[in-house]
């Protein structure tokens, strides 16, 4: 074998690999050449054929060549991956091979909206806290002043579990909350004024289920009590809250309305979001849709906590979080809320 073959050969090596765009045929043309049984394999192969003259010399030649090819092939190799964009590890791992995609999930609607309620709440200084979904009759209802004989207490209006015998072997009756009210009593025996708290969670009531009725639902109640607290502070409370939920322009308004925790009280509505006020379906051509209950706390409240009534005011409120998020995501079934089917959750 001459010189000149062996630059026969790296010179058509040269022009192959020019030729070359894919690892595929860059693979094929090293086999052809560095392979165990390529070109080079071969001339090795011939050494014992020559004199043990030429031997050397041939040798180093051929290994010379291999060693300019081979560093030809490597540098082809690393130009096709950048020009592929492929990122290839020290270990020839391709790292930049496409993973097994993950489905990402999202928060349910009305996580998303107990969040957004209570962190406007958070912004004005209250504190958030949760209550117990299995409550007791007192926390319930006596602690809030609501009488025996209220017809909330009946059996057909809350879920009322087995009796349990306190410390003191006496029965205290459970049931399932039926509001959030309960945990104002929780926070004013466990906290003393001033306080500003923000309560979400689920209440239950055994409704038939319709379009917008459930017998489980969340609300998020509200309390605050110091001294000098006044009506108007319920008041500014509320349409800072109603403004950062629907916009700046919504209205408020105050009915008058009867609570047994609160005196005095009222229902809270806004102006509609779909008609802005000038009567549709959606607000039963009223022009205005209910979102809460709210008043200023009954003293027989705070007696029961043994809260000075004469140095302490406070207002509270109530709201039901599936109503609002109904009205902001404009979804007109409760029930979807609570199916779980992903092509509903999706959507938010
Ligand atoms: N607990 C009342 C309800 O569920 C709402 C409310 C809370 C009203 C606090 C006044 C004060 O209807």
């Amino acid at each position: 074998m001459s010189d000149s073959n062996l630059e026969a050969i790296q010179a058509s090596i040269e022009t192959e690999l020019a030729n070359t765009h894919s690892s595929q045929a860059l693979e094929q043309l090293r086999v052809k050449y560095l392979g165990r049984k390529g070109v080079f394999a071969e001339l090795t192969a011939t050494i014992p054929t020559l004199s043990v003259a030429e031997r050397p010399a041939f040798g180093q030649k051929v290994n010379a060549v291999k060693n300019r090819i081979t560093a030809l092939f490597e540098e082809k190799q690393k130009s096709l991956h950048a020009a592929s964009g492929k990122a290839v590890s020290e270990e020839g791992v391709d790292i930049s091979m496409p993973g097994i995609a993950q489905d990402l999930g999202t928060l349910h609607p009305i996580t998303q909206v107990i969040d957004e309620i209570c962190g406007i709440f958070t912004r004005m200084g209250f504190i958030v806290v949760e209550g117990p979904e299995v409550e007791t009759e007192y926390n319930n209802f006596t602690g809030l002043n609501i009488p025996l004989e209220h017809p909330s207490r009946d059996a057909f209006d809350t879920f009322y579990l087995q009796r349990i015998a306190d410390s003191g072997q006496r029965t205290e009756k459970l049931l399932l909350r039926s509001h959030t009210s309960p945990v104002q009593v929780r926070v004013m025996q466990s906290r003393k004024p001033p306080l500003a708290a923000v309560v979400p969670g689920r209440v239950y009531r055994p409704d038939a289920v319709d379009a917008s009725h459930s017998f489980m639902f969340h609300q998020v109640e509200g309390l605050m009590v110091d001294e000098n607290i006044r009506f108007s502070d319920l008041k500014g409370t509320l349409e800072t809250f109603a403004k950062n939920v629907f916009g700046q322009d919504i209205k408020m308004r105050f009915r008058p309305h009867f609570f047994p925790f609160t005196e005095p009280s009222a229902e809270v509505d806004i102006s509609c979001i779909i008609c802005k006020g000038k009567g549709c379906s959606v607000c039963g051509r009223k022009g205005w849709l209910e979102i809460l209950g709210a008043g200023m706390v009954h003293p027989n409240v705070f007696k029961k906590v043994g809260y000075d009534t004469e140095k302490y005011t406070g207002f509270a409120f109530g709201m039901g979080v599936e109503r609002i998020a109904m009205l902001k995501f404009g979804i007109d079934d409760i029930r979807l809320f609570f199916e779980n089917d992903i092509r509903f959750l999706k959507q938010f």
